[in-house]
């Protein structure tokens, strides 16, 4: 009878041409990792107003940032000036806060537009900066920013969870492939699976938690980190890496 042994394919049992092509697609990941990374940074820092990627931004992107309206972010930048007592910028604020409704507009927000800005916020002065000689046209002023919208966070929610599972599952593959012990190894296979399934699901509470911006950050490193690792394993063991040698009998 012979004793039947399970063997498992490690790298020493590759071909140069299989490593090759797999180092050369680990780095090709790599280095769109990399450029994914400068994406979000180009993408969410300086939302916040300071220079850099912080979770402050990561916050405003998903959750939004309910004080900074159009208006409120011009009144801000200087345009308050125009107005004849400075108390009013106040009353246009907490009407903004109260939901910018039209009533009070009209009874309280008009009448200073009216005296103070329309001379150059309206269409007729040519200026063509934002009209305010209307309720309907000071909406536009007055939305707040609530972050993305549920509709945008789906569409990006099924292509990045498409697109990174073939990236992981490719990588994984790969890196099953080395000789580590294989406790860690079966941690390091799932976790990044389970850290971007996590970073997901955190946009959608960070939506409504701003607190969440902080899991988002962590998960998505966490998921950063773990294929970095698993690339950089990979491609030394491939390579520099002969634990003990197969002899051939
Ligand atoms: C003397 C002309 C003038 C007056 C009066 C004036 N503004 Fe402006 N406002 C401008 C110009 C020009 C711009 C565009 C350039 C800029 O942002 O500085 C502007 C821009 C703005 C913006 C930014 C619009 C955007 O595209 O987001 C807001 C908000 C604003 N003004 C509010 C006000 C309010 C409120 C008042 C009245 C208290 C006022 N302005 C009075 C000339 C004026």
């Amino acid at each position: 009878m012979t004793k039947i042994t399970t063997k498992f394919r490690r790298f020493t049992d590759l071909s140069v041409s299989e490593r090759m092509l797999f180092t050369i697609f680990l780095i090709t990941i790599g280095l769109g990792y990399l450029f994914a990374l400068a994406h979000t940074y180009y993408s969410h820092a300086n939302r916040d107003g300071e220079p850099g990627l912080s979770v402050e931004d990561i916050k405003i992107a998903y959750y939004g940032k309910s004080e900074i309206t159009r208006l409120g972010a011009g009144l801000n930048a200087g345009m308050a000036d125009n107005l004849e007592f400075p108390g009013q910028k106040d009353i246009i604020f907490k009407w903004i806060e109260d939901g910018a409704d039209e009533t009070a507009f009209n009874d309280k927000i008009a009448p200073i537009l009216n005296e103070n800005c329309i001379a150059c916020h309206s269409v007729e002065s040519g200026m063509g900066i934002p009209p305010m000689t209307s309720y309907e046209k000071i909406q536009e002023l007055t939305k707040m920013d609530t972050g993305v919208s549920i509709k945008s966070l789906v569409r990006v929610s099924h292509i990045h969870m498409f697109g990174i599972a073939f990236i992981l599952f490719f990588v994984g593959r790969i890196f099953v492939l080395s000789e580590i012990p294989v406790t860690l190894k079966r941690v390091m296979v799932v976790v990044p699976f389970l850290a971007i399934l996590l970073d997901i699901l955190s946009w959608y509470l960070t939506k409504f938690i701003p607190g969440f911006a902080y899991v988002v950050v962590l998960a998505g490193g966490v998921m950063g980190i773990s294929l970095a690792a698993q690339i950089l394993v990979s491609i030394y063991q491939m390579w520099f890496y002969a634990p003990h040698k197969r002899v051939e009998m």
